[in-house]
Parts: C-alpha cells; sequence; structure tokens
C-alpha cells in the first residue's frame, strides 16, 4: 500500500472546458486515480483552476469584466463540467485562495533565500500603441535556434527550446501585428542552471516514462538559461519581498504560481479534512508515488520548472540551502503526459468556434460513452484525431453491442428463468476457462493501468467482454430449460464474469458500473462519484467558492467478488443508449456552423 499522488493539470478559468482537454489530462487521470484505489493505495488527487497570467486578462478584457470576475464565472462552469464527467478529484479548487497565496509566497521566499532567484534586468516588451506591458506569449516571431517562423515569445513549439521574446527575429504581436519596443524591466529569475545537475540525476532514473516525454525534458537540459519567474502585469500573486510586495504593477509569472497548486491543493485538502498536517504523507515520505498528468504542452513545466523549484525550495542545487516549513518535498514519480487530440482532421480552435465542449457532449450523449472513447481512443502516445462517426462506430458496436449487450442478455436470462442469482452446480471446463480469463484481467488491466498504457488496458478488458459474449453464445442457454441445474450453472457463471468485468471497466466507466451493479441486484455505492460542495475560503470568510470532492472509500476491491445466489435480478432496462447514425451529419453540421 502506498501513498499516490494524483497531480492533474489546473485548465485556465479563461472558458469551459472542450473534449480535448479533458483527453489529455481528465480522464487519463481519473481512471488511474479510481485504479490505485481500488488496488488499495491511499491515493490524493488534486487539481483547479489556473486563473492568473494574460489568458485570463485577455479573456476577461474580451467579456467585459474584471480578471477575478470571469475567475469565477469559469471557475464554477469548469467545476460542473468536471464533475459530470464523473471525475474523482479529493480536491478541486482554484489559485485565487488565501491559502495558495501564502503558500506560494512561501515557496518564493525560501527559493530566494537559498540563493535560487536572482534579479535580474532585462529587455521587456511593451506594445506602441496601448503602452502596456506585451506578455511573451503574445509575441510571435521566428526561432532564433531552429528558424520555426511560428515561435512564441516565451517557447519555440518546434524545437522546444524556451525563449527570450527579445531574441526572436522579425517579433510582432499576435494581437495587432504590431512591433513590441523592448524596455528595460528588473525581474527575479529562477537560477536554472543551478539545478541542471540535480535535474540531470532525476532525469536519468525516471526510465519508464513515456520514451518522448523523457527525450523531451532530457533535451531540455542541454539550452538551460535563468528564466523569469516574475512579470510586469498587474494580476497574479504578489512578491513577497520589500519593495516589491507593494507594486501593484510586478507580479510572478503564472507558471511559478499555478505548479505549486498540486503542494497548496493538497495542503488545503488536508486543513480540510481536520488534520492540517495530513498532506504530509504524499509529499515528506520519500516513499510516496506522485503523477503528473498534463497535456504535451506542458512538459517543460512539469519536469523542469516544477522540480527547480523543488530543489530550490529543498535546497539542493548548486547553491545549497535548506527546506522551510514544508520540509523537503518530493519530486514527481512520473510526468504523464498525453499528446494532442484534434477533431474531424483539424486542431481544436476556441476562436473559431471549432470546439466540441464537454458540456455540449454531455447534453446529448452518456459520459461513459466519451470516456469510453476517450480511454479507447485517446491520444494516449500520439495525436489522434476524433471523429463522429467512430465515436458513433464505437459506442454502438463496442459499448451497446458488446458490454451492454452482455449485461442486458445475462440480467434478462436471469430475471426470466430464476428471478435471482441461481447457485451454480458442478462447474464444466468451459466454465472455469470463462472465470479464469476474467480473473486473469485482474492482473493484465491493472498492471497497464499502473503503466499508463490505458489504451491496451481498455482493449484487454473488452476482449474479455468478447469471450463473456462467446461463452453465452456457446453455452446456448436458453436451450437450457429442461435441464435446470446445467442452466443454473452457466447463468451463474455468466453473472460471475459480468460481475468481474463490471469491477474491471469500473475505472473507465463509473457512472455505469454503479448501474450495472444495481442491474445485477447490488445495493449501496458500488462507483463513487464526486460531489460540488459550496465552501468558505479558510482565510477569508467572506469569499466563497465550489469545490470537487468526493468519498471515494467505498470503492470495490481489485479482484473477483463471489456473486451472492439468491440475490434478486429484475428485467432489465439497457444502461447504453444505441446512437442513430443520422446524428452524425448534425454533429458535423453543428461543428461547421461553429
Ligand atoms: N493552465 C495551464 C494550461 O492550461 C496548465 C497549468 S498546469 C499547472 O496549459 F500545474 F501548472 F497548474
Ligand atoms: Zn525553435
Amino acid at each position: 500500500m502506498a501513498h499516490i499522488l494524483s497531480a492533474v493539470a489546473w485548465p485556465y478559468a479563461n472558458g469551459p472546458r472542450h473534449i480535448g482537454h479533458v483527453a489529455g489530462f481528465g480522464v487519463p487521470s481519473d481512471v488511474f486515480s479510481r485504479y490505485m484505489r481500488m488496488a488499495g493505495h491511499q491515493v490524493l488527487m488534486v487539481s483547479g483552476t489556473d486563473e492568473h497570467g494574460t489568458p485570463i486578462l485577455v479573456q476577461a478584457e474580451q467579456e467585459g469584466v474584471s480578471p477575478q470576475e470571469l475567475a469565477d464565472r469559469y471557475n464554477r462552469v469548469i467545476v460542473e463540467d468536471l464533475a459530470a464527467l464523473g471525475l474523482s478529484y479529493d480536491l478541486f479548487t482554484r489559485t485565487t485562495t488565501r491559502n495558495h497565496y501564502a503558500v506560494v509566497q512561501e515557496m518564493f521566499r525560501t527559493v530566494h533565500k537559498n540563493g535560487y532567484m536572482v534579479e535580474r534586468s532585462t529587455m521587456g516588451a511593451i506594445s506602441p500603441s496601448t503602452g502596456r506591458t506585451l506578455p511573451d506569449r503574445y509575441i510571435e516571431g521566428t526561432c532564433p535556434i531552429c528558424g520555426y517562423d511560428g515561435a512564441r515569445g516565451d517557447q519555440c513549439d518546434n524545437c522546444g527550446n524556451q525563449l527570450d521574446a527579445a531574441d526572436l527575429i522579425h517579433p510582432h504581436s499576435r494581437i495587432n501585428g504590431e512591433v513590441p519596443k523592448f524596455v528595460e524591466q528588473s525581474h527575479f529569475f529562477l537560477d536554472l542552471p543551478a539545478f541542471v545537475d540535480a535535474l540531470g540525476d532525476w532525469l536519468r532514473t525516471r526510465t519508464d516514462w513515456r520514451p518522448n516525454v523523457l527525450k523531451f525534458s532530457l533535451n531540455l537540459l542541454d539550452d538551460v538559461r535563468p528564466r523569469a519567474m516574475t512579470r510586469d502585469i498587474d494580476w497574479g500573486i504578489p512578491i513577497p519581498l520589500p519593495g516589491w510586495e507593494e507594486n501593484p504593477n510586478k507580479r510572478l509569472y503564472v507558471w511559478f504560481d499555478a505548479v505549486i497548486g498540486y503542494l497548496s491543493a493538497s495542503i488545503e485538502w488536508a486543513r480540510r479534512s481536520g488534520d492540517g498536517e495530513a498532506w504530509r504523507a504524499w509529499w515528506n515520505d520519500g516513499q510516496a508515488l506522485a503523477y503528473y498528468f498534463m497535456g504535451k504542452d506542458n512538459i517543460t513545466f512539469h519536469s523542469q520548472i516544477w522540480p527547480a523549484e523543488l530543489l530550490g525550495y529543498a535546497g539542493k542545487g548548486a547553491r545549497g540551502g535548506a527546506p522551510g516549513v514544508f520540509g523537503e518535498l518530493d519530486l514527481p514519480t512520473e510526468v504523464v503526459s498525453s499528446e494532442f487530440l484534434n477533431v474531424e482532421g483539424k486542431q481544436f480552435s476556441t476562436s473559431r468556434g471549432r470546439v466540441i465542449l464537454v458540456r455540449d457532449f454531455l447534453a446529448r450523449y452518456q459520459p461513459d460513452a466519451l470516456r469510453y472513447y476517450l480511454s479507447a481512443a485517446g491520444p494516449e502516445t500520439q495525436d489522434v484525431d476524433f471523429t463522429w462517426a467512430e465515436f458513433y462506430r464505437r459506442t454502438n458496436d463496442e459499448l451497446v453491442a458488446g458490454w451492454g449487450n452482455l449485461v442486458n442478455r445475462t440480467a434478462s436470462m436471469v430475471a426470466a428463468n430464476f428471478g435471482e442469482i441461481p447457485a451454480a452446480g458442478q462447474r464444466q471446463p468451459v466454465d472455469e476457462a470463462l472465470l479464469a480469463t476474467t480473473t486473469t484481467a485482474f492482473g493484465t488491466v491493472g498492471d497497464l493501468v499502473g503503466r499508463h498504457h490505458q489504451r491496451q488496458a481498455l482493449g484487454e478488458a473488452m476482449r474479455v467482454v468478447q469471450e463473456a459474449n462467446r461463452y453465452v453464445s456457446e453455452t446456448e442457454p436458453w436451450k437450457l430449460k429442461t435441464d435446470r441445474d446445467r442452466l443454473a450453472t452457466v447463468l451463474n457463471t455468466t453473472v460471475q464474469a459480468v460481475s468481474d468485468l463490471n469491477t474491471l471497466l469500473s475505472p473507465f466507466l463509473p457512472h455505469s458500473a454503479q448501474q450495472v451493479h444495481e442491474v445485477l441486484g447490488g445495493t449501496g455505492t458500488f462507483s463513487p462519484l464526486p460531489r460540488i460542495d459550496e465552501v468558505d475560503d479558510l482565510d477569508d470568510p467572506t469569499r466563497h467558492y465550489p469545490v470537487l470532492t468526493g468519498d471515494y472509500t467505498a470503492v470495490p476491491a481489485w479482484k473477483p467478488v463471489a456473486v451472492v445466489p439468491g440475490t434478486p435480478v429484475a428485467k432489465p432496462t439497457p444502461v447504453f443508449t444505441k446512437l442513430d447514425e443520422q446524428g452524425i451529419a448534425d454533429e458535423l453540421e453543428r461543428l461547421r456552423e461553429g
């Protein structure tokens, strides 16, 4: 039994989530966390909305509201989106809590005290037309390293190097095309070169990461420079140093603060649980495991910036130092990064209306149909294309005709012939073989989920579904009316297989797992879902916000559990809805209209 931190990327509170977002960080982290709880581990799954930085400012301007109003609006929307998908966060909070501010400032102060925040003057961009700071990511130009002409001021997505906007060739504003003016500004830089050795030592022990993620992370070490952790911006966390704190136009960089959210959310969770120190079991233990889930555009921040912040806090870079009140904090066990989901051959584009919002999707389809698709065909190790035709095909052929049909025919036959789960007589080899297959699957599927091969894991579980369907076709229970004893054995065996499969599929399909449990006569919670609580800010009772949380202790164990003869089973209603293929054309039309 281990303590496992599921650290899930923090979505910007600048709009509702689309299915590409939840394909990257949402569903995979939930499947993993659910499985790990079932396997008996102590899971802490945390995240929240990322509410600082220019993405928030730009959208607030567009909607004509203050950044805080914007963040309040979309924090709630995102909480609802993630709840509707059944994502089992222990705490999904936000970065505008007083607790987060305090934790971030403590991290900054200690990293600074340990000598890893160096003050430097640098050339910052100003928009000539507005006179305001033009943030790095709103500047585009040619990469001075690889020549790619769509590089951003903070980073080149082609070669992966971090850049300074002032180094871009032909820099121009992505907002209005104007050429920025560069002026001298003073900032704190995280001294990344002081961590190159420590980061390298750590990364070289991470041999089981996805090869692309590890390679990308190691490559980052080839060109490491100090990186600015403060900004000329009026929205963000104040820099906790005399002379800086009072300046309303200097704030911590959004990425400095956002990654600290994993820690601050763990602390908030502990404080809300009644034991303010409980978070330490996941952070100070040295043996706890920490898995970080995100899309590939976030790798740099999780395999370099965040570990450097942690090392700096612990005093474990080239300049030494000593940890602050949080003690020595554990580095990530694994940065689990996924690739991108495209839609009908093109990228999602919120600005062009080319998106499929989670809430629109769930208004028309079952949450587990989306979860199934994303788990079976998601961007685990390469970019993939979401198509409506494929979504309909997988839903109808695999979920409805495969798993749904097995559940339905099993419960129907049991209801019609016995009205309850019959006791098995002497099992024949064919019966034993099926149960051996479902039992073995706990090992295979669990191992694959534990190593983040979820597509393969789900494929394996669905292969066993097919075998169970084949077993029913071969044993032909409908021809056994005159052999009650054999009929009872076959149906008992089938119910056992369905029950085992329901456990195996429950991390992927938590909503329908509960329904299947009830179809088989089960009562009580089988597959817990998150809930939304309205809470007060722990340190400022005038502030309130919704959090996503839940009690997940009721999960079934990751193993076969013998079904109980005599349990009443009624004629079932189908758990999954078959889709009318007419709907595909409507969806394609919606996507075009935007
Ligand atoms: N808000 C960022 C994004 O959407 C992700 C932040 S992950 C965090 O790309 F951990 F840094 F918060
Ligand atoms: Zn480049």
